[in-house]
């Protein structure tokens, strides 16, 4: 009789591990890819607020820009000569020579300075012209335009304002868990969204239970769903750039909506201006700790970078498990933002969430140059600043 017991222990046992197994490596949820109409999405465009919010964007990985070498990088609508001198340190500079335009990222960087492929004029990191081969009088005006760089937690920032003032804020600091962890893999994506409905995303408490009540293990759906408690606060004062978003997720049976005890997890999400957040997963098998960059490439075009961090000695199949669960449920998002538009008075009811709470917080990431800039009027009062302006229907 134990024999048998043992059996059925053992078969069980194979079921769930084959199962979790197939979860996360051979099924895996895959992004849905949506085909777009361009002269449609540029029309779904002007709908949002301008592509490009002022603060730090990651440019990509330090490693891409080794010392002494120059490399062209895309990002916020233009282009950039990023190089690195034999200091070590970052430059980046208008991808274009002010004098007759050539490509700076075509040519090479001697000592800490970048040369222009085409005659050779050498300009640093501050976008000074330090020589002309050809002549002695540099003139005053040969200068090109520089960014406020800063290279932390293995990444290049770039800071972005549409007013040209320099960083109201540093990004030194803001990871200080990213010293603690070890890294373990990075994945890029680019997606069709605003980055600012990513943002909004966390104060939207509705949508956790209809898009993220379902978990990646095949068959566990049809006995748990995932239940959402959720809160969102914002920073203040010289932390008036952050907000923090909280997420408490635990299994649920289906048959009688008690809880699984020892599972689920709980989720906290610092945002640190619209470029950059970190995510902070605990449960009770693993943390997981996931810097996620959003750089605005065009408009309703954004790269996603997502580099993620574990304690030494977290088992790697724990991580991949975690961050496929993480990442199915961003997935359900997207392919929503992909699709949507940007409700300028959304019709909001009781229990949606502090969506425009989030708004009137996003809306300092733009000023009027940011729309004027993108050749739109800016509205004549921020349109999402003032909370008891919102539709609000009881
Ligand atoms: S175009 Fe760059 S030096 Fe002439
Ligand atoms: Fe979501």
């Amino acid at each position: 009789m134990f024999f048998y017991f043992l059996v059925a222990v053992v078969a069980a046992l194979i079921i769930v591990l084959v199962s979790f197994y197939l979860a996360v490596f051979v099924i895996g949820k895959k992004r849905k890819r949506h085909t777009f109409d361009e002269e449609y999405e540029k029309e779904r465009a002007k709908n949002y607020p301008p592509p490009y919010p002022n603060g730090w964007f990651s440019l990509g990985s330090s490693s891409m820009v080794k010392a002494g070498q120059v490399i062209e990088v895309a990002a916020l609508g233009q282009k950039f000569a990023v190089f690195r001198g034999e200091d070590g340190k970052v430059g980046v500079l208008d991808v274009y020579c002010p004098h007759l335009n050539a490509n700076l990222a075509n040519g090479c960087v001697k000592g800490n300075n970048v040369v222009c492929p085409f005659h050779a004029w050498e300009f640093d990191k501050d976008g000074k012209c330090a020589h002309i081969p050809y002549t002695d009088t540099i003139p005053r005006k040969a200068q090109t335009k520089a960014y406020h760089v800063q290279e932390n937690w293995g990444l290049i920032m770039l800071w972005h304002h549409s007013d040209g003032i320099a960083p109201t804020w540093s990004t030194e600091g803001c990871l200080k868990e990213v010293e603690e962890y070890k890294y373990h893999s990075m994945t890029s994506d680019v997606l069709r969204i605003h980055l600012q409905d990513f943002a909004e995303n966390g104060a939207d408490y509705a949508h956790f239970a209809f898009v993220h009540d379902i978990l990646t293990i095949p068959f566990a759906n049809k006995f748990v769903y995932v239940k959402h408690t959720l809160n969102i606060e914002f920073g203040e004062g010289e932390k008036g750039h952050e907000a923090y978003f909280s997420d408490q997720a635990d299994l649920v049976f289906r048959k009688n909506d008690q809880l699984v005890p020892q599972a689920g997890g709980f989720a906290t999400v610092t945002f640190f201006g619209p470029g950059f957040l970190v995510f902070k997963f605990k449960t009770r098998v693993a943390n997981v700790l996931l810097v996620k960059t959003f750089t605005p490439l065009g408009e309703l075009k954004v790269r996603m970078d997502d580099y993620v961090y574990a304690p030494k000695g977290t088992p790697g199949l724990m991580i991949k498990y975690i961050l496929g669960e993480a990442s199915a449920q961003f997935h359900d998002d997207i392919a929503i933002w992909e699709k949507k538009n940007f409700a300028t008075k959304p019709l909001l009811v009781k229990g949606d969430g502090p969506i425009m709470k989030m708004r009137a917080w996003y809306s300092q990431f733009y000023t009027e140059n940011s729309y004027l800039q993108r050749g739109t009027a800016a509205p004549a009062k921020p349109i999402m600043a003032e909370e008891e302006e919102l539709v609000e229907v009881e």
